[in-house]
Parts: C-alpha cells; sequence; structure tokens
C-alpha cells in the first residue's frame, strides 16, 4: 500500500533545507515533490558563529536556535506540500534530521546533537513528526552515522554489481553496496565540500566555487596535501565519522596553508577530497566497479573530475544513473526512515555504525 512520506534536512553545508515528499511503498520510491528553503541570513550567520566557536555555548541561545529552527523546518514542509499536489491530512509523517549543532562520537560520553524543534514541526504541520534518529544507534554503542546507508541498499543494492553511492555534502560519506552477500559498509571517508566552501568564504567571501572554477584555476601544492592527508581520521578503519568539528579552517591553518596562492590552496583542498575518497574506496571496496555520487559536490565539475581520474577502474556517475535526483537523495532517506519509525521497524546498519544491534530510530512527535 502506497503512503506519502516528507523528508527534511539541513546538511553540515548550512546552505538550506532540502525538503521532500515521497511515495513510499515496499518496494518503490517516487519523488512527488522536492524543494529548498534558505535559512534566513541572520540565522545562518548566528549558527555558523556558533559552530566556529566551540568554547562559547549558550544555553538561552541554544534553547532558542532550537525552536527557530523548527520554524523553519515547519515552514519548509508547510511550502512543500503547499507546491504539491497532496494535502497533509495525507501525509503518514515527516522525518526531520534537524541541523546538526554538534556530533562528538568518540567523546568519553559520545553524542550527536540535532536540533529544530520536531514538536513546533508537528503543531504547525498538523503531521507526526519523527526526529533525534540518531540517538538510538549511539545508545546501542554506535556512532549514530552515517545514517542514509540502509535507504541506499534498499534503493541501490543490485546482485552481481559491486557498487558504491557516494554523497558528497559539507562531509562525504561512501556506502557500499556489495554485488554478493558481503555485508553493507559505509563511513564517513573525511571533508566533502566543507573545506572547500570555508577556504573560498574566508579568501573570497563567496559560499561556494561554483563549478569549482576557481580551483580548476590553481595547481596542487603536493607538500601542503601530503600534510593534510596525513590526518590521522584518513588512517583510523572503520566504523568512523567526523564533522566540522575536525575538518575546518583552523585543522588548516595547523599545516601553514596561508603561505601558498590560494588559489593553489583551493585546488589542493578539491584533490584531498578525491584522494581521500578514492583511498576509502580502494581500500574498503576493492571490487568497486559503479560509483554514483549524490550530495551537492556533484555540481563541482572540477571536484568530478579529479574523482574520475582517481576512480579509473570503474565509472562515476551521478544517483540520477539509477533513477535518484542527487540533490534529494539525503532528504528522500529520512521519508524513508520515518516510514521505517512509524512501522516500528529499525532504521541502522550496525555493519556500518558500528552500534550492538538493529534499533527503531527516532521519536515521533504527534501534533
Ligand atoms: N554548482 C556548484 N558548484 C560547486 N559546488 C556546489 C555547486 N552546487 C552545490 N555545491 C556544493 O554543495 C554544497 C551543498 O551540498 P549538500 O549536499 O547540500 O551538503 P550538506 O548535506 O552538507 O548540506 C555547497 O555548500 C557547495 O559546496
Ligand atoms: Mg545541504
Amino acid at each position: 500500500m502506497p503512503d506519502d512520506y516528507i523528508g527534511l534536512i539541513s546538511g553540515t553545508s548550512m546552505d538550506g533545507i532540502d525538503a521532500v515528499l515521497a511515495t513510499i511503498t515496499d518496494d518503490t520510491f517516487e519523488l512527488r515533490e522536492t524543494h529548498v528553503h534558505a535559512y534566513p541570513e541572520e540565522l545562518r550567520v548566528a549558527l555558523q558563529s556558533l559552530i566556529a566557536r566551540p568554547e562559547a555555548c549558550d544555553l538561552d541561545e541554544l534553547g532558542s536556535l532550537d525552536r527557530w529552527i523548527g520554524e523553519c523546518f515547519r515552514d519548509a514542509a508547510l511550502a512543500l506540500v503547499e507546491k504539491s499536489d497532496v494535502s497533509a491530512a495525507d501525509i503518514v509523517a515527516i522525518g526531520s534530521h534537524g541541523q546538526t549543532l554538534r556530533h562528538q562520537p568518540a567523546a568519553l560520553r559520545p553524542f550527536s546533537l540535532q536540533v529544530g524543534d520536531p514538536a513546533t514541526i508537528a503543531a504547525g504541520t498538523g503531521i507526526a513528526t519523527v526526529a533525534d534518529f540518531r540517538r538510538a544507534d549511539i545508545a546501542a554503542g554506535g556512532q549514530g552515522a552515517p545514517l542514509v546507508p540502509p535507504f541506499h541498499e534498499w534503493l541501490f543494492r543490485r546482485p552481481g554489481r559491486h557498487r558504491v553511492v557516494l554523497n558528497l555534502g559539507g562531509i562525504a560519506n561512501v556506502t557500499v553496496l556489495p554485488g554478493n552477500d558481503a555485508p553493507v559498509t559505509g563511513f564517513d571517508t573525511g571533508p566533502g565540500n566543507t573545506l572547500l566552501d570555508a577556504w573560498i568564504g574566508a579568501r573570497r567571501s563567496l559560499r561556494y566555487d561554483e563549478d569549482g572554477q576557481w580551483a580548476a584555476a590553481g595547481t596542487v601544492v603536493d607538500d601542503l596535501l601530503h600534510g593534510l592527508i596525513g590526518d590521522e581520521y584518513f588512517k583510523a578503519s572503520p566504523p568512523k565519522s567526523t564533522g566540522f568539528e575536525r575538518f575546518n579552517l583552523q585543522w588548516l591553518s595547523a599545516f601553514s596553508a596561508d603561505k601558498h596562492d590560494p588559489r593553489d590552496v583551493q585546488a589542493t583542498l578539491s584533490e584531498l577530497t578525491a584522494i581521500s575518497v578514492a583511498a576509502a574506496i580502494d581500500q574498503y571496496a576493492p571490487a568497486t566497479s559503479e560509483t554514483y555520487v549524490c550530495g551537492g559536490g556533484v555540481h563541482n565539475r572540477d571536484l568530478m573530475q579529479r574523482l574520475r581520474r582517481r576512480l579509473s577502474k570503474g565509472t562515476v556517475e551521478s544517483t540520477l544513473a539509477v533513477g535518484l535526483d542527487p540533490d534529494w537523495v539525503e532528504a528522500a532517506a529520512f521519508a524513508w526512515l520515518a516510514m521505517r519509525t512509524l512501522g516500528k521497524k529499525t532504521g541502522n546498519l550496525p555493519s556500518v555504525t558500528g552500534a550492538s544491534h538493529k534499533v527503531v530510530l527516532g521519536a515521533i512527535h504527534y501534533p
């Protein structure tokens, strides 16, 4: 029986809330409507300054941001429904990832903090809202991330095809989908666009490097690249997940990036994403013959070229080639995860997150 669900997410890039409305059956997924909802500039700036100074945490600010972001997510869902031919009363549930403010899977008491008050979303839309997807996996001993691989498995896995799904968001993550009965694995490979955005932001006050043109005009600085790729994170074995807490401008400054031509640094950062992804695939999925890319990085032509050069053994295409627009895969995953939660079905993959067992994810907020 087909049912309609909404998925909402704002990733680490904070480029806006991705909202999808989808009709889901036991084995099909149809995108019905999509919408991008930008944060108000004032909120985006507040969020960015909050993550840039981890030591300054004001509880009043945190509480207020949680509500404010909840209102934005609510408005994203309302705008999505308004554009669509479906009425809110016919939508089973919203799966809201929220906005990650902190992800600390290796802390003494590991946690991952997403905000965007789900009760505000449920009250404002009249739709049951599932949120806080990462908690149950962490309580079961997992990293709480990545959570999209089970959706990738459900939609993209095929017998006899050794596939990888690569999400190039702020952070890059891979899902390994073996063509045999080996378990699905997946992990964050390291930075996706986050350093590229941060560097061009600091040097040219731009939100991102359109098509990767600036990086394409530079030359990779081998010494710098060598230093960056030496970071312990790249050597650690999965399960592993990371965030802007690690890969940020402060991290980059420790390698004296400032002394090089800024264009060359941009080229080096683009190459860093490409080689860290390729090395992860070579090491943990050497049989891969098809890589399908989603997330905003798929639009960065320079980055995609570098990836293709490094993954020369197989094909590198957008997920559109396997039926889902690359801009909506993550939000789609949270619509699907909401369906799993409402059906009391498990949503995590212990082979990916390191959890001791499969658990039902999220908490349901009724309107
Ligand atoms: N045309 C483009 N050229 C280069 N980079 C782009 C383009 N479009 C999107 N991006 C990159 O994608 C990022 C957003 O990707 P997204 O998948 O939404 O990440 P997140 O999940 O972290 O929000 C932008 O910050 C930017 O770096
Ligand atoms: Mg985004």
